[in-house]
């Protein structure tokens, strides 16, 4: 297995391909996964069906869950965060999508083109929906992190079960979410920039805290294409 250091999501590294649809053991000797991750797979069994299931429904959630998990955790690493937490939010990261496997959302995920509000609002669901499914399987905390990681559910209050103590474990998921989504290739848009992905996590998320992760992501990513 590799440390974080040396996975290079750049390379696809960090994201498994769907022909291993989610071979843990494989993913960890192919080095595409740290130890960190594997062992917060490990220790929550439950989370292996929901894992193969995102995998199953769509290829680029896949990615995306363990893209998440790897930024997660080097912000994690990197600030000194307690254990626990950090193995909350890798957990949080790779399940953070799950409820998008419903049918009806599947549908929307599933659509080329651009949403109208019905839609929209059909994919608003998504994190109450793993709320829901986690329910006895994840702790709380995991549970609030997914519920609220659309920072805009978060904002407006249309979460239910309002996060106590929980911001700063949010924003770093709310970063490494964006991050991941905007650096990477979709099947209807390319990959961003890095100095444009800067700039945009920069205006939208601008408390000082956001700025030392935002540096983290960049610098990792810089100092893996120099
Ligand atoms: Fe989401
Ligand atoms: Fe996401």
């Amino acid at each position: 297995m590799k440390e974080i250091a040396q996975i290079n999501p750049i390379e696809n590294n960090a994201h498994p391909s769907k022909a291993e649809l989610f071979d843990l053991e494989k993913m960890a000797e192919d080095g595409m996964i740290t130890d960190s991750i594997y062992n917060t797979i490990k220790e929550n069994p439950f989370c292996i069906e929901m894992i193969k299931e995102i995998a199953e429904f769509d290829e680029i959630t896949f990615k995306h869950s363990f893209g998440v998990a790897r930024y997660v955790e080097l912000i994690s690493k990197k600030i000194g965060l307690d254990k626990r937490t950090a193995e909350d939010l890798i957990l949080a990261a790779l399940l953070h999508d799950l409820g998008k496997s419903d049918e009806d959302i599947s549908k929307v995920v599933k659509k080329n083109g651009p949403l109208d509000s019905r839609e929209k609002e059909i994919m608003r669901r998504h994190p109450e929906i793993a709320f829901r499914r986690l329910e006895g399987r994840a702790n709380d905390v995991v549970r609030k992190i997914v519920v609220a990681h659309h920072e805009d559910n978060y904002r407006t209050g249309s979460v239910k079960s309002q996060p106590e103590n929980l911001e700063l474990p949010l924003r770093i998921f709310f970063i490494s979410d964006d991050f991941d989504a905007l650096i990477s290739e979709r099947q209807y848009k390319e990959g961003l920039p890095i100095d444009e992905v800067e700039e945009i996590l920069r205006k939208k998320f601008k408390r000082d805290d956001d700025q030392r992760f935002i540096d983290i992501l960049v610098d990792d990513f810089k100092n893996k294409i120099q």
